[in-house]
């Protein structure tokens, strides 16, 4: 969800539940808007935290949000709030406001947490329409790896996505192998360590994150001897700079709004006290948002690097195992 401008009303269903990331969220703005101009980036359907603002007493908020029809409606969500809040149509990017904001919320965070276009869409809201002090939510969002060991039998595509898929392959033009995220508990198929392999700040008082990002991690196997199948990369995010208050890790599948991504590299056998030595590269693909992926992995006596290579919209399809069974003609 998120990397392709495809939302239906399952997806900002979703987005409504009352979990930990609309808590986290609720509880974030409630604290910090009262007579400040807030900026809201994707404001979705139901316009969740620019109501949240509003009601929390900001100033103003605008409320920003690309898909027209969507806009629509964000503005009968608004439209008892006595005019407090501008929905925007169009993409941040071109648009600009008269007053900065002191405030910009955004939930723009992805599986792997820059994959909805967070660094670049982000860098521009900074850069032209927030104000210096301004205060961001999330304040922090950080994407993590781990080797994982995914049983045969488990490889199935949800029915419920099927459709979803078919929306994201018509959007992008053709099929192509996409990125999959594991359903259910997956915290217990982890066979090493976990380590940081992206954290974007975009607060003022540090330098922006770069748009194309090379990191190194180190994982250690911790499970006795097991067949490691790919890893795991998942997101954490501090919505709030508070240290009171927790940050959501979707590993822990508390909330519907983000779920692990699988990345399949082959069957692999592994021992305890391995270090496997991970290269993450993250670039910007050509539509200037979406970043592309490129991960290695080196594992002690295996030979060659296992690699996972995942543009955005430019791959091919049915390249990997994984994409061939699922996708299967
Ligand atoms: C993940 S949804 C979040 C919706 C809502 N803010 C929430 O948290 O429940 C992201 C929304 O942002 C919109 N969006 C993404 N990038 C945008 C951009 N650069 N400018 C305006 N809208 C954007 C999408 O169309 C989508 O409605």
């Amino acid at each position: 969800m998120g990397e392709y401008p495809v939302y239906d009303d399952g997806v900002y269903d979703a987005f409504d539940v009352r979990d930990e990331r609309f808590r986290a969220y609720g509880d974030a703005i409630a604290g910090s808007v009262a007579g400040k101009v807030v900026l809201d980036i994707g404001t979705g359907r139901d316009a969740l935290w620019a109501v949240a603002a509003a009601r929390a007493g900001a100033a103003h908020v605008y409320a920003i949000e690309r898909q027209p029809d969507v806009a629509a409606q964000a503005r009968s969500a608004v439209a008892d709030l006595g005019g407090r809040v501008t929905i925007l149509e169009g993409l941040s990017t071109g648009i600009d406001l008269l007053t900065p904001a002191q405030v910009c919320v955004s939930e723009i965070v992805g599986n792997i947490a820059s994959a909805e276009g967070a660094v670049a869409v982000l860098a521009d809201a900074r850069r032209r329409l927030c104000a210096a002090d301004c205060l961001w939510i999330p304040f922090r969002m950080q994407t993590w790896a781990a080797a994982v060991s995914l049983p045969e039998g488990a490889r199935t595509l949800a029915a419920e996505g099927r459709p979803y898929v078919d929306r994201v392959f018509a959007a992008v033009g053709r099929p192509f192998d996409l990125r999959l995220c594991l359903g259910g508990p997956a915290a217990e198929l982890l066979v090493s360590s976990a380590a940081l392999v992206e954290s974007l700040v975009f607060d003022h008082r540090r330098a922006p994150p770069d748009t194309d990002e090379v990191a190194s991690a180190q994982l250690t196997v911790e499970a006795a001897a097991a067949r490691m199948t790919g890893l795991l990369l998942w997101s954490r995010i501090a919505v709030s700079p508070a240290t009171s208050s927790r940050e959501i890790d979707t590993l822990s599948g508390g909330t519907r709004g983000w779920a692990p991504v699988y990345v399949p590299l082959g069957a692999t056998e592994v021992r305890s006290g391995d270090r496997l030595d991970v290269t993450w590269r993250r670039s910007t693909s050509d539509d200037g948002v979406h970043p592309d992926y490129h991960v290695s992995v080196a594992v002690p006596g295996a030979g060659e690097l296992l690699v996972w290579s995942s543009p955005h919209h430019g791959g091919g399809f049915r390249e990997t195992d994984l994409h061939r069974e699922l996708f299967p003609s």
